[in-house]
């Protein structure tokens, strides 16, 4: 049954679930014909527990199809997050077995489009013996499968290859390095284009650690040999894929059409989630991103660009100030003393052009999505303003 606040806030074009709570996507993988985006979720209450992968398919990545539990928790343990790779007619999921004690990977066969899947007899396949060791991204290159995979606590992320998911041989370390203020989770590596190079990108979410102490996912741009990743610029200083609050656990899809890589984040803060009202749900996803890679000026850095067309457009004069709102609202705007936009205490810097600024907004109810026309800076959050707002927009400028 929904209730007002259900209603007030569950959005219209952002990912939720039917019910219940929801954390990190996973197993992002296009597969005959549909995009699959599994994702955490405790099926019994709207906080986290009892981890298992919900599941929902899009042909458009906009209108998703509920689906039942995948994979759901069971006397093994619970399913943390991971991948999956389409090979055939079958999707292999790839997650993360977690129990009190101990963190392994583990792999299950669907051969019904993901409807369904058998967990292989011999889990599991990857184990260290170690309590915390977790979120594999597996990814085929050339003829091999290639496994990321963090030690969170020692801010590394470990590279392995196999030829048949089961037998997994270690390839190379990246990390500790850029910023180590909390555990590392959910690394994704994947290969871009910039003017015609091929380079590859690292994802590595932290908690705490990021902006503001919350949590976040930094990214390294680099080359990716099969064995090891490199860095093309000085890791000291972390890069943020997002500057804003929500944006976490990010991942892309493997094996989507026509090369596109696709990000979807979960837009939530495990450092604020007390912020989330008593809805019959739990967290929402990040609009699905379309990622590339420019140049300004000597460096090369992520863009993002939303799949989809309800955008708000904005073009600003860069020498005056904008902000919107009123108490309980929620303030979006750009100053032009520190030459940033911000939506509330969030802040990306940006670069005027002619003295004119090209912004984007995407606004879902309970989320606002700000963002350089570029797609160069995001400012991405969830917002939970009083019933009855609605001057955020009128009042910019
Ligand atoms: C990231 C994370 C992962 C883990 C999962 C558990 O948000 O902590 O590292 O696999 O959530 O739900």
């Amino acid at each position: 049954m929904s209730t007002d606040i259900d209603i007030l806030y569950r959005p219209g074009f952002h990912f939720t679930p039917v019910k219940n709570w929801m954390n990190d996507p996973n197993g992002l993988v296009f597969h005959r014909g549909e995009y699959h985006l599994f994702y955490q979720h405790n099926p019994f209450g709207t906080k986290w527990g009892h981890m298992s992968w919900g599941h929902a398919v899009s042909t458009d990545l906009l209108n998703w199809q509920h689906l039942d539990i995948a994979i759901p928790e069971d006397t093994d343990g619970a399913i943390f997050s991971g991948s999956a790779v389409s090979i055939g007619d079958e999707i292999v999921a790839i997650y993360t077995r977690h129990t009190e004690t101990n963190q392994t990977q583990c792999i299950a066969t669907s051969k019904d489009n993901g409807r369904t899947f058998t967990k292989f007899e011999s889990n599991p396949v990857l184990d260290l013996g170690m309590a915390d060791f977790r979120d594999p991204k597996v990814f085929r290159y050339q003829d091999r499968w290639v496994m990321a995979v963090v030690k969170p606590h020692e801010h590394v992320c470990v590279f392995y290859k196999s030829i048949d998911l089961i037998k997994w041989e270690f390839l190379s370390e990246f990390g500790p390095t850029a910023a180590i203020g909390g555990v590392w989770e959910c690394p994704d590596l994947f290969p871009l284009t910039c003017e015609g190079e091929e380079l590859w990108v690292l994802l590595i979410s932290l908690n705490p650690g990021a902006i503001k102490n919350g949590t976040g996912t930094q990214y390294f741009v680099g080359d990716f040999d099969g064995v090891t990743f490199t860095p093309r610029y000085s890791t000291e200083e972390p890069r943020w894929l997002d500057h804003g609050r929500d944006n976490y656990a990010g991942a892309t899809f493997n094996n989507s059409p026509d090369g596109r890589r696709i990000f979807i984040g979960w837009m939530a803060n495990w450092q604020d989630l007390g912020a989330h009202p008593a809805t019959s749900w739990t967290n929402a996803m990040t609009i699905p991103r379309e990622l590339g890679l420019t140049k300004i000026g000597e460096e090369i850095v992520l863009t993002q660009q939303p799949l989809c067309s309800p955008t708000y457009e904005l073009v600003i004069d860069a020498t005056k100030k904008y902000r919107s709102g009123l108490t309980g609202f929620v303030e979006l705007g750009y100053d032009p003393e520190t030459q940033q936009i911000f939506v509330d205490n969030y802040t990306a810097d940006v670069k005027p052009v002619n003295n004119q600024i090209h912004l984007k907004v995407l606004i879902d109810q309970s989320s606002v999505e700000l963002y350089t026309s570029d797609g160069v800076s995001w400012i991405t959050m969830a917002v939970f303003p009083q019933a009855g707002v609605t001057r955020a927009l009128s009042d910019f400028g």
